[in-house]
């Protein structure tokens, strides 16, 4: 099986490729080399997507299927994916569940209506939108391979090398300990995939050909309470001071001005506007044989792999790499607790 990753060199993209690695793949991965690293037993392309010389490294080459995880304009996934359609046999586009035009305040299906944005778009995830970007991509590889593509439409994505900071923000404050504001109500749902789980539904796929849309939205039955118990259970060797979980109701929290989602990582208030964003279906992931792997297993790894990396590079734990805006700044964290 010869596997195209289109990135292939950071969190879900590195899974994707070490999982086909272990399955036998010949995998062939294309990146510029800015963000990530090579994964071992890949055969490297250097080049940028938005290129066309650069691209041009993939003409003439057969693969018998291709796994995209970009999130760059549409226009340059509609030149790959035409430039690729006469070499490989299957194109899978790792899309998101923010495609959903009413999504997250009304529940979502796989027939639910997207937003709409051309498969010829130009632009950034800033000028364009990031769900109306996503949607164009959609398009543009639907366009390029009718019938021969797949897009994965996942919900929220964790595990070890995660790049956006929300389960590595939650493990380095629970590991802190101390009174900690823990949001909403412990009983509050939270869906989440692990990325290699997802990486390794996708590379299963890419053999059987599965084509049309496939959400992916995580296990149902995990509470925001059973992810902080399991944060406190694997970071309890390392923590500093007893902790105190407080649980402390919604409107609170918004009355403080903490922003959903973003400063409390994964924190989907009970609002209009976010009412259904642990509602979409996920019947034809399971059909078509997601395995959702235990909720500690994710945590645990997680954490472990912070460790491991905070030692490799001579650095307290806490002061792990997240995205702007993921996170409660501790001051203020006190200065809420201090209010209640
Ligand atoms: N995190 C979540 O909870 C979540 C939820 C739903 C969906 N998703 C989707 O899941 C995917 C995550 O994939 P990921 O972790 O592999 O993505 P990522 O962190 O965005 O990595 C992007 C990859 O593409 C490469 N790349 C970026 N720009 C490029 C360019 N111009 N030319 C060539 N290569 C380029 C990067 O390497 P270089 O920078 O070295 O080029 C990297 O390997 C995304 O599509 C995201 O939208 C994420």
């Amino acid at each position: 099986m010869r596997l195209l990753v289109l990135g292939g060199t950071r969190f879900l993209g590195r899974a994707i490729v070490d999982e086909a690695i272990s399955r036998g793949y010949d995998v062939t991965t294309f990146a510029r080399g800015l963000s990530g690293h090579p994964r071992p037993g890949a055969e490297v392309l250097q080049g940028d997507r938005t290129s066309f010389p650069d691209l041009l490294q993939l003409a003439e080459r057969d693969w018998d299927a291709v796994i995209d995880t970009s999130t760059i304009a549409p226009v340059h996934v509609a030149a790959c994916a035409q430039l690729l359609a006469g070499h490989v046999g299957h194109y899978t586009y790792v899309s998101t569940i923010s495609v959903y035009r009413d999504y997250p305040a009304a529940p979502v299906t796989e027939a639910s209506a997207v937003h709409d944005c051309p498969a010829d778009a130009a632009g950034t995830v800033e000028s364009l939108g990031y769900p109306q970007l996503k949607s164009g991509c959609e398009r543009a590889v639907q366009e390029a391979m009718p019938g021969r593509s797949l897009i994965a439409r996942p919900g929220l994505i964790l595990g070890p090398h995660e790049n956006v900071g929300r389960l590595p923000w939650w493990l380095s404050r629970v590991a802190r300990g101390g009174p900690m504001i823990a949001p909403g109500s412990p009983d509050a749902p939270l869906r989440l995939t692990d990325a290699r789980d997802l990486a390794a539904w996708l590379t299963g796929n890419t053999r059987r050909g599965i084509p049309g849309i496939v959400n992916v939205p995580g296990a149902a039955g995990t509470t925001f309470g059973d992810l902080l118990a399991t944060c406190a259970e694997v970071t309890a060797p390392q923590r500093t001071a007893d902790l105190e979980l407080r649980w402390t109701a919604d409107p609170v929290l918004l009355a403080a001005g903490v922003e959903p989602w973003m400063e409390l990582p994964m924190w989907a208030p009970g609002i209009p506007e976010l009412a259904a964003t642990w509602q979409v279906s996920g019947d034809r992931a399971l059909r078509t044989g997601i395995r959702y792997r235990p909720l500690l297993d994710t945590v645990s790894d997680t954490w472990h792999w912070m460790l491991q990396d905070a030692a490799s590079q001579n650095r307290p734990v806490s002061e792990f790499a997240r995205l702007p805006g993921i996170g409660l700044d501790a001051d203020r964290e006190q200065e809420i607790l201090a209010s209640l």
